[in-house]
């Protein structure tokens, strides 16, 4: 009889996904399953999945399918599909039928009932029934039950608020994570308190998708400027990171804050989307291209040597070579530490997937290319000063 048991967990997408298998990874350890990297030894597969762009999703696809194999030489091995794919309908629907093997498919907000899942399959098993779990799309509480099983080294992760109210015209994001939701202004901090005491990390990066609207859906509102300083009062030897802004929300307060505080880390990550102004708006982001410059030209003037790194999506519909142009001499002029560039993926259900003037693969791919090229020669510059 086999005593002891291993959990593998596959982690797809962004901070927040792996975060979120921290908190997987101490309910598998809580069950008396023992960490295994190899996925040929375990007796518990997670895929904890991400839905932003095909590519991520094709990926998923196709590890899920190579599992079938390894399911008929261990019957007892169970499968669980968690991850912002299982919040799309469609794609849950699709996932069911074409992988009959995958045992458990659950959406974001059950991950805190994820030992229940486990144990009524084992159970079901046991008495020859069927076993299949199926938990999708309820839309939550943020739970504060599980704790976190900590692997990324030095760095701590907090999750400060979850979902997005924003509808950016390409995100998928709003639909498979639900509106903001802030988590509560003290159980932020003693969660940090309790990280800082435990002396065995140096950082802490505070997650969402939006940050800096963290609390305007708590009651009374706390800005996330004062969550920062309130944060940085804490006494300890840590630095503060954080992520995702959005220019539309970085107020002049926080940027002050940054500059103020020596805990919060001088590295920004401001994704801009785009450089010109039509395209900006049908992303529906909310901010030009002149209010872009402006808060980086405040944020250099206050830290001259901040780190500022950005996103990009190319090929967005009907985007012309001028346009993209656009978005070209915007990085050429910031000179960003850093950049992702992605080629603009439809996603089924958001306005922009709707839109006409769809732009080819080619061109979107042209363009990615030209982007981080012209990035790859700035840094090399900016290298050599
Ligand atoms: N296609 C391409 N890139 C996308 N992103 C979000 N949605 C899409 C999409 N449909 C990019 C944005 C975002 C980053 C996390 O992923 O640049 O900032
Ligand atoms: Fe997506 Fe826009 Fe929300 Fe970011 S702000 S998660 S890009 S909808």
């Amino acid at each position: 009889m086999k005593t002891k048991y291993y959990y593998h967990i596959v982690t797809f997408g962004c901070q927040m996904n792996v975060h979120e298998s921290e908190k997987l990874a101490s309910i598998c350890e809580k069950m008396g399953y023992a960490l295994t990297e190899n996925r040929e030894d375990a007796d518990l597969i997670i895929f904890n999945t991400c839905a932003i762009r095909e590519g991520a999703e094709d990926r998923v696809f196709g590890n899920i399918g190579a599992l079938k194999r390894m399911k008929k030489q261990n019957k007892d091995l169970i499968i669980a599909v968690c991850g912002c794919m299982t919040q799309k309908q469609q794609t849950a629907d699709y996932m069911i039928k074409t992988f009959p093997f995958v045992d458990i498919v659950i959406g974001t907000f059950n991950l805190a009932n994820f030992e229940s899942y486990v144990e009524a399959v084992k159970h079901a098993r046991l008495v020859k029934q069927k076993s299949r779990q199926l938990d999708l799309w309820n839309e939550g509480e943020i739970d504060e039950s599980v704790p976190y099983l900590r692997t990324s080294g030095e760095n701590a992760w907090v999750n400060i608020m979850q979902g997005c109210n924003n509808f950016c015209t390409y995100c998928i994001v709003p639909y498979v994570r639900g509106r903001e939701k802030s988590r509560k202004k003290e159980n932020i901090l003693s969660e940090i308190r309790e990280i800082v005491a435990s002396g065995k990390y140096k950082k802490i990066t505070l997650l969402g998708q939006n940050v800096n609207s963290y609390g305007k859906d708590l009651s009374p509102q706390v800005s996330f400027a004062q969550l920062l300083k309130e944060i940085c009062a804490i006494e300890g030897d840590f630095k503060v990171w954080f992520m995702t802004s959005h220019p539309k929300d970085l107020t002049d307060e926080v940027i002050e804050v940054i500059a103020k505080e020596d805990k919060i880390l001088k590295d920004i990550h401001l994704p801009a989307q785009s450089g010109n102004n039509r395209i900006l708006t049908l992303m529906n982001r909310r901010y030009t291209r002149e209010k872009y410059l402006g808060i980086i030209e405040k944020i250099r003037q206050l830290m001259p040597n901040c780190r500022i790194t950005s996103d990009f999506i190319v090929g967005f519909p009907t985007e012309t070579e001028e346009e993209f142009q656009d978005t070209f001499n915007l990085v050429k002029q910031v000179k960003f530490d850093s950049i992702f560039a992605f080629m603009y993926s439809p996603r089924e259900g958001t306005v922009a997937a709707k839109m006409e003037g769809q732009i080819a693969d080619e061109v979107k791919n042209r363009r990615v290319n030209e982007l981080l090229n012209l990035e790859k020669k700035i840094q090399k510059e900016e290298g050599k000063k």
